[in-house]
């Protein structure tokens, strides 16, 4: 941009050589540049921190400089100029390609249910994945949900303008037929669909909008997040997704097999389960009501009904730490189990995460995203190695592991996140940690027999990512129960409905919330929690 008439122009060795600049307070910092710019002003030099008139010489040379700029500009001008040119004559040449759509049965199929040996012409519908447009030739790779197909265009189909201006993420359906790769070429499920001809169903945007520049690798976690609908488009965050299915699939199976119920509970409730401090509040027609911390209460209510039950439901957590592993919302698999012992309660536990990850591995499906995404995975060995909370305790203080205060761990002190994982990590293996003492788990939690001061209570921790899983079992006697309450500082009175669990036909009884994202992270070698949300809700995170 050159500027004929004005009057001064400042020179800096701190300025900068854009538009904009050129004063006094914001100067140029080549006087080549300035001449180049406005050829006729004055141009005032910083020295020694003043401005002063350049010399004679300095001149002299600038306007030499301002020589060579302006041929450059010029140049870079007539290659625009033509680049644009050749562009609008590709454009202009492809445009006068006329495709006629072709008028031949087609069978519509999607990507999954594709036979690769078959001669049959089909029609496939889906999103542009990858796109390589070369003269005479394209290739993309179309997405569906079901899977990735590589299509390949040839002759006018990939010179038309309808290829030449195609964009990532736009909506074909593309027809042809099924052929199988040429040696020593890849693709998805090693086969192409050829292609004669093909629509535009929706054009995605191109330039500054295009779907690369708005999801660039890289880029700021926060400003991907907010464009979670997007990312969520890529091939990891889909698979974790997919995963996911198969995961809520297998327990599924697995709780049918074992005859438990599922039941959906309600999300909004007027009792808590973990404590006040990470409680959602909220005014519900004039009373407080909360989002549910976890459905345990409502579950236990459901045995003597329906059995042994379980639900896959999301809880709420106002947590205030940034951690890998915390949402604020998260799918909550819990299940209740009447008349077992401690002991058949893990076993129960260990057998059910072991049979859903199989379901999961031979899934065809999930299997073989769960080895791409955590290469060499093998499910876990029964029995779980079960640890107490003292051996805990004994195996930090003799692997000089310290509580929060720096100190060795004493009877009582909490496990913090970077202990247990530091541990579960050196240990490399799920562990059933159990036995915790009283009084640092929640008002419900059974007493072992054998001591008071702990609870029959188990955390399931798993390499990479620590606890996945919480459960006891639970206080069956009324009076003990109402002692919890007291000690918790907890009002019995809205839980009236709880207490008549014990009352009317008690039973020995236990169950667990598992973290669904907390599990696959671990399965799907994930490094946080949030890679295994849809649209993750965390501090100060609610959108979109
Ligand atoms: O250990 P928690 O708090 O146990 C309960 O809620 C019991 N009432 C469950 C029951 O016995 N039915 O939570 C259980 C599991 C944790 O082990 C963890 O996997 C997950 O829920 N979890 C979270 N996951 C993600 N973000 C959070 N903020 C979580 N808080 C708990």
């Amino acid at each position: 941009m050159r500027v004929k008439g004005l009057g001064v122009v400042y020179v800096s060795e701190e300025g900068e050589d854009s538009a904009g600049h050129g004063s006094a307070e914001k100067p140029f910092k080549n006087a080549a540049y300035a001449v180049y710019v406005a050829p006729d002003a004055k141009v005032m030099q910083k020295k020694d921190g003043q401005y002063e008139e350049i010399s004679a010489s300095g001149l002299k040379k600038a306007k030499k400089g301002a020589e060579g700029l302006a041929k450059k500009a010029e140049k870079a001008r007539q290659q625009a100029t033509a680049q644009a040119e050749k562009e609008a004559a590709k454009l202009a040449a492809a445009e006068a390609i006329q495709i006629e759509k072709p008028d031949l049965a087609a069978a519509t199929k999607r990507i999954f249910e594709i036979d690769s040996e078959s001669d049959e012409r089909i029609v496939v519908k889906g999103w542009v994945q990858q796109l390589r447009v070369q003269k005479g030739l394209a290739f993309m790779v179309v997405r569906d949900g079901t899977g990735y197909l590589q299509v390949v265009l040839s002759g006018d189909l990939a010179n038309c303008a309808r290829t030449q201006t195609l964009t990532l993420e736009s909506t074909v359906a593309v027809y042809g037929k099924i052929h199988s790769l040429p040696e020593g070429k890849h693709a998805p499920g090693n086969r192409e669909l050829v292609a004669d001809y093909y629509d535009v169903i929706g054009l995605a945007p191109g330039g500054q909008d295009a779907f690369t520049n708005k999801v660039q690798e890289g880029a700021d976690p926060s400003l991907l997040m907010d464009q979670r609908h997007l990312t969520l488009r890529g091939e990891t965050l889909s698979s974790v997704m997919k995963v996911r299915q198969a995961v809520l699939d297998g327990f599924r199976a697995v709780f049918k097999d074992l005859h438990l119920t599922e039941v959906t509970p309600p999300c909004m409730v007027q009792t808590q389960v973990e404590g006040g401090s990470t409680l959602f509040k909220f005014e519900y027609y004039g009373e407080d009501a909360y989002l549910t911390q976890s459905s345990q209460l409502y579950l236990e209510t459901l045995l003597p009904s329906l059995g042994d039950v379980f639900c896959i439901q999301e809880s709420f957590r106002a947590e205030r730490s940034h951690t890998r592993r915390h949402l604020s919302e998260y799918t909550h698999l819990e299940s209740e189990l009447a008349f077992l012992s401690f002991d058949e309660f893990l076993t129960h536990i260990e057998t059910v995460i072991v049979r859903a990850v199989e379901y999961v591995l031979e899934d065809p499906i999930a299997g073989p995203l769960v080895q791409k995404l955590n290469p060499g995975f093998e499910k876990p060995k029964l029995p779980f190695l079960r640890m107490t909370y003292e051996e805990a305790l004994k195996w930090l203080n003799d692997h000089e592991i310290t509580n929060e205060e720096g100190k060795p761990f004493e009877f009582g002190d909490d496990i913090a996140e970077a202990e247990e994982r530091k541990m579960t990590d050196a240990i490399n293996q799920p562990i059933l940690l159990n036995k915790f003492p009283l009084t640092l788990k929640s008002f419900y939690m059974k007493k072992t027999p054998e001591d008071a001061r702990v609870t029959e209570s188990v955390d399931v921790l798993m390499p990479g990512v620590g606890e996945i899983v919480g459960g006891s079992m639970r206080i069956d006697d009324t009076d003990e129960l109402l002692e919890g309450f007291k000690r918790e500082g907890i009002s019995p009175e809205p839980y009236y409905w709880y207490i008549d669990q014990r009352r009317y036909g008690t039973c020995p009884h236990g169950g667990y919330g598992l973290g669904v994202e907390r599990l696959l992270a671990w399965l799907c070698n994930r490094y946080t929690v949030r890679d295994c949300s849809l649209y993750p809700r965390y501090t100060g995170r609610c959108k979109p």
